[in-house]
């Protein structure tokens, strides 16, 4: 295929996708949500989450669904899956891919992804107040591509000893992320969109995504668009991070990309994370790991999840109950001897919560006046 014939005639048909419906809230303005507590960290995270939630008087219920990763069947997944569909809306801990089980098994995670077209994950790093990092002021939106790139799961070995992994872009999906990211950049008042690629040696692969980001840059005269290698990217990231505004990038990129700012900002227990779809929307922690070497002792980190949480009710329109967690969580942080022990700290994960509950109580708005 050539380039030219790929890249004609874009037209900007993806106007809607940014800013798709909450589901409609049901009994006396609550509404249900897919937990989905995951494995390591995740369970008991969630069940803060929870607590907090009933503390706040918060209109939503949770349907618990278990996703047991130890198993080989899709039985689970597809139940979650299943329940989301009905829901519209997940919040989720991550759920272990076992690299050692049988190739024909494939992530969880990224089943999920697929099978609910989450398209655009979403993932916004910024510094925060009371955390010592390196570098200060940083606030990046991260927009990568969620459903193809590298993470096709489409392997074979034809002949021993040779591998072909493929990578997978196309022009639909480059160009609804693109359209994404600009969208959202405009709406956040935000100046500049770089696309981060590797075009000088995928030069059809990261060529068509790059081009249909240039297209697209094309209807958004008010905002700048350029692009960086990925490799340069990851460099000027450690080195002047507050060079970037929203970054926009297909999958294993944005995998690579939001790791990196994650650490920039004071790591995985720190930045929340969503997949939204035209239909659905599931939150997490912008780190995919499970935590499990930390799990069960209540030393975990709480801040990303909760975080997680604003976003959904953000997205469920609840703004206020949003705010109020989200200013509870950001004071708390603030306090350096609540710390949990990933920024140095002696706090546990219970008293960071405690914490979180006394000032969203001292806002004096957890009960009817919401
Ligand atoms: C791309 O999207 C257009 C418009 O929605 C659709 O008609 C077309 O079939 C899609 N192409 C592919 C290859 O999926
Ligand atoms: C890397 O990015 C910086 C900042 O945009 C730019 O000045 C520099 O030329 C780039 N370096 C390479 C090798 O592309
Ligand atoms: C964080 O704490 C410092 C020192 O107590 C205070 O000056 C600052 O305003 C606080 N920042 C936020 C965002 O609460």
């Amino acid at each position: 295929m050539m380039l030219e014939n790929i890249n004609s005639g874009y037209k900007p048909v993806f106007l809607i996708l940014c800013c798709i419906q909450p589901p409609p809230a049901k009994y006396g303005g609550r509404h249900t949500v897919t937990l989905i507590p995951g494995d390591g960290i995740g369970p008991e995270l969630l069940s803060h989450v929870r607590e907090v939630f009933r503390f706040s008087c918060v209109p939503v219920d949770f349907e618990v669904v278990h996703v047991n990763s130890a198993l080989e069947t899709e039985d689970d997944i597809n139940n979650a899956i299943t329940a989301i569909r009905r829901n519209g809306v997940a919040l989720k801990g991550n759920i272990e891919t076992k690299h050692t089980m049988a190739p024909s098994v494939k992530s969880r995670n990224n089943l999920l992804r697929t099978s609910l077209d989450l398209y655009a994950n979403v993932m916004h790093c910024q510094s925060l107040p009371g955390v010592q990092t390196r570098h200060k002021n940083i606030d990046i939106i991260i927009i990568r591509e969620n459903t193809e790139g590298e993470y096709s799961s489409l392997e074979h070995e034809n002949v021993p000893g040779v591998v072909e992994s493929l990578k997978i872009i196309t022009r639909n999906n480059s160009l609804r992320i693109a359209e994404y990211a600009f969208k959202l950049a405009r709406e956040k008042g935000r100046h500049r969109v770089t696309a981060v690629h590797k075009a000088n040696i995928m030069k059809l692969a990261d060529g068509l995504f790059l081009q249909c980001c240039r297209e697209v840059a094309a209807g958004y005269p008010d905002i700048t668009f350029d692009s960086m290698i990925v490799d340069n990217t990851t460099m000027q990231l450690v080195s002047k991070p507050q060079q970037f505004d929203v970054m926009v990038m297909p999958n294993l990129y944005g995998n690579v990309v939001s790791n990196v700012c994650a650490g920039l900002v004071g790591g995985p227990g720190l930045v929340p994370g969503a997949n939204y779809g035209r239909d659905y929307a599931v939150f997490e922690t912008a780190t995919r790991n499970t935590g499990k070497s930390i799990a069960g002792k209540n030393i975990a980190n709480p801040t990303a999840v909760l975080l997680a949480s604003c976003m959904m009710l953000d997205h469920l329109k609840l703004y206020d109950y949003a705010n109020l967690i989200r200013n509870g969580v950001l004071t708390t942080m603030n306090e350096t001897r609540l710390h949990t022990a990933d920024l140095g700290g002696q706090g546990t994960t219970s008293e960071v919560v405690q914490s979180v509950m006394k000032i969203i109580q001292s806002k004096g708005q957890h009960t009817s006046d919401i």
